[in-house]
């Protein structure tokens, strides 16, 4: 048993895994086989991989999706991203202590010649997007290549256990994420023209129209594609804070990869920064893994993501801080606390408002940014290209799938193999499908009949979503006009009490109330799908109003799982008439495990903050540039270093962009950086098929 491996879950099934030993600087240690050194590491209870050569900070995981290099350790002698690094029997793990030494030069190196292979179209990503368009392309006969960098395809798919929002014919809708990732690649299998190839890296797009791309780690080869479609989603954003590089403070993406695709515990109790849906949703994972949410902060004034999963989170005790942002984290080799404080119109921390919460993990979950090198760079060569997905533009996974089957059928069209035009619908389905939460409506008092059974919608925001409406087959539940935006509403009193608009609903926004027995005292059934999976009979439940305010106690009366329920469980609870319509759902967290511990004024020293992670240069360094007149990021590298580290500026150009922004320079006077040819990082032995010898 370890408490840092998810040991229980309500919607991962738990795999046997074969143990495997490893050596972790020196000290044996066991490995779950298959997993990734980063993962392997974690489920050790180590979390800090090294130290930095500038100042000796101490380095650990940010990204866990290979767009970072903080999590580099030495494996088998070779500096290797450890998030994408499979762990090997008998490995020998090392962590990076300063500037790792070369390693020795070997005799009898062999070299062989590169395969280079054509295909009609390269597919860079099999996520949503990718796949989407896959089977608009395989349909057609088209060869394809889909190239994905994990061990599965699915892409962000495979890390959500939430179920989605749209609607069931279009995007699965009330399906869990990683479910449809399934559906999707069962699909691709019915189409000899798609091939995958997994565990590979686009390094680059050439200038003759050559694709280099390094499969398993090793095996470098050139494809030479008609189109290319770029699918390979997004990489999160960084903040600039003290304390950002302490290990403990990463994406929110990176947290959902360790839990829900590697069923690592990373955290006893988190923090999360940001309200957009990535953080309202790594939250409520955060809580179905058995972590203890702390609270969230979110800059404005409301929480940006859909109102149904903060709801969702405040119904359980997650504290949400509008107005609010982090002023840093705080430990010394790892997170140990983090102080936060509220801020004015202008954004700007307000004196004497810091709080700090004890806490061993801090999420940053302020954005995302599109992975779209390979787009210019296939312009560039004259490649005929194309976008889909966060790629393209971020937006909600259900509008990658739709955005991505477009972009399949348009370059069947290119290609000659489709006559017929994209349907008008479907530009316009996508364009729903991403659109924002719309305001946010103080529900009325329901003067709704209290007889029969009748369910009660919580949710009071215009988002695109209607599973409900689709699986009442009695049309209790419809939406008023035809638009996939409008609020659900209750058209009649025929409600048979079947529970699947509780069981499809992906905001857990819909209860059911069963008058019939004792109309003063009704039966109110809730959806539940947390940690604590085995409500019973006899316990005890506080309750909460839709949007966490609290309403008393109540009796279980009914815990029921069925086949049916997509591993939703129904809670029943018997409370009186006056707050049966109010019952949404109730609180798992204590009072006591979400209030701050002490009150700390921090010293706020935003120039001592770190901008650039791989190279360790302070927001100071790069102000005091931007005051100079510099406003050329190639010169700043060549002054800081800064954007000159390992992960070629993938994290910090934006950092240092807000900084400009900050000196109130406009951004048309900024010269970016000029991305070096590769990249993705790659050992200089795969452009040559480099073999060790035994
Ligand atoms: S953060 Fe990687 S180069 Fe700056």
């Amino acid at each position: 048993m370890s408490d840092r491996r998810i040991e229980k879950h309500p919607i991962l099934s738990i795999p046997e895994t074969r143990k495997i030993p490893f050596y972790w600087n020196s000290q044996k240690l066991e490995a779950n086989e298959g997993e990734v050194i980063s993962s392997a590491l974690f489920a050790n209870g180590i979390h800090v991989f090294g130290h930095h050569v500038k100042d000796g900070s101490p380095q650990g995981i940010f990204c866990a999706n290979g767009q970072c290099a903080q999590c580099a350790v030495i494996a088998n002698g070779i500096p290797v991203k450890s998030c994408m690094t499979k762990i090997e029997e008998n490995m020998i793990v090392e962590s990076v202590e300063g500037i790792p030494e070369l390693p020795k030069a070997i005799d009898n190196l062999r070299f062989s010649d590169i395969k280079e292979i054509e295909t009609d179209v390269l597919i860079v990503g099999g996520g949503p997007a990718g796949l989407s368009a896959a089977l608009q392309l395989g349909e057609r006969g088209v060869k394809t290549l889909i190239v994905d960098d994990k061990d599965r395809l699915g892409g962000k798919l495979v890390l959500q256990t939430h179920k989605f929002f749209g609607s069931i014919d279009d995007c699965y809708a009330g399906t869990r994420g990683i479910d449809i990732a399934t559906i999707l690649e069962d699909k691709l299998k019915k189409y000899p023209s798609l091939k995958v190839w997994l565990n590979s890296i686009v390094l680059y797009v050439f200038s003759d129209k050559k694709v280099g791309i390094v499969t398993n780690g090793k095996n470098y080869v050139i494809v030479k594609p008609k189109v290319v479609l770029n699918a390979a989603g997004a990489r999160e954003r960084s903040l600039v804070f003290p304390g950002n590089t302490l290990p403990g403070v990463y994406g929110a993406g990176a947290f959902q990869t360790l839990a829900n695709r590697d069923l690592i515990k990373p955290a006893k109790r988190l923090f999360v920064v940001g309200g957009g849906n990535v953080g309202l949703i790594a939250a409520y994972h955060a809580l179905q893994a058995g972590i203890s949410v702390v609270g969230l902060v979110e800059a404005l004034d409301q929480a940006g993501g859909y109102q149904v999963h903060a709801n969702k989170i405040k119904r359980l005790g997650v504290p949400v801080y509008t107005r609010h942002t982090i002023l840093s984290a705080n430990g010394n080799e790892h997170v140990e606390s983090v102080t936060v404080g509220k801020i004015d119109d202008s954004f700007r921390p307000i004196a004497g408002t810091e709080k700090t919460y004890e806490c061993d993990t801090v999420l940053i979950a302020v954005g995302l940014s599109p992975v779209n090198e390979f787009f210019k760079q296939a312009e560039q060569a004259g490649i005929k290209v194309f976008a889909a997905g966060d790629a393209k533009e971020i937006a909600e996974a259900s509008s990658a799938m739709f955005n991505g089957k477009i972009a399949g059928l348009e370059i069947a069209r290119v290609l000659g193999k489709e006559d017929k035009p994209v349907p008008k619908e479907w530009y316009e389905k996508a364009d729903l499908l991403k659109s924002p939460p719309g305001p946010i409506t103080t529900p009325t008092d329901d003067s709704s009949p209290e007889t029969g059974i009748t369910p009660v919608i919580h949710c009071h925001q215009q988002i695109p979503c209607n599973p409900c409406v689709s699986v009442c087959k009695q049309q209790v539940i419809h939406i008023p006009g035809d638009s996939l935006l409008e609020k659900p509403e209750i058209a009649n009193n025929e409600c048979i009490g079947c529970n699947k608009c509780l069981f499809v609903c992906p905001g857990l926004a819909i209860s059911l109330i069963d008058y019939r027995e004792d109309p003063d005292n009704p039966v109110v059934s809730l959806a539940y799908e947390v940690y604590n999976y085995e409500y019973k009979e006899g316990d005890s439940v506080i309750l909460a109003d839709y949007e966490g305010n609290l309403l008393g106690e109540a009796i279980v009366i009914d815990a029921v799982i069925s086949k049916k329920s997509r591993k939703t469980q129904i809670i029943k609870v018997r409370v009186p008439n006056d707050i049966a319509k109010r019952v949404a759902g109730f609180r798992i967290q204590k009072e006591e495990d979400v209030i701050p511990t002490h009150k700390v004024l921090v010293d706020r020293v935003p120039d001592d903050a770190i901008v650039c992670f791989c190279e360790r240069v302070t927001a100071g360094e790069i102000r005091k540039l931007i005051r100079l007149g510099i406003r050329d990021l190639n010169q700043m590298k060549a002054i800081t270093r800064a954007g000159m580290g390992a992960c070629g500026s993938k994290t910090c150009e934006n950092l240092i962009l807000q900084i400009f922004k900050e000196e109130e320079v406009p951004l048309e006077e900024v010269t970016l950086n000029t991305m070096r040819p590769v990249f993705v990082e790659a050992p200089l032995g795969v452009f040559s098929n480099i073999s060790y010898p035994k």
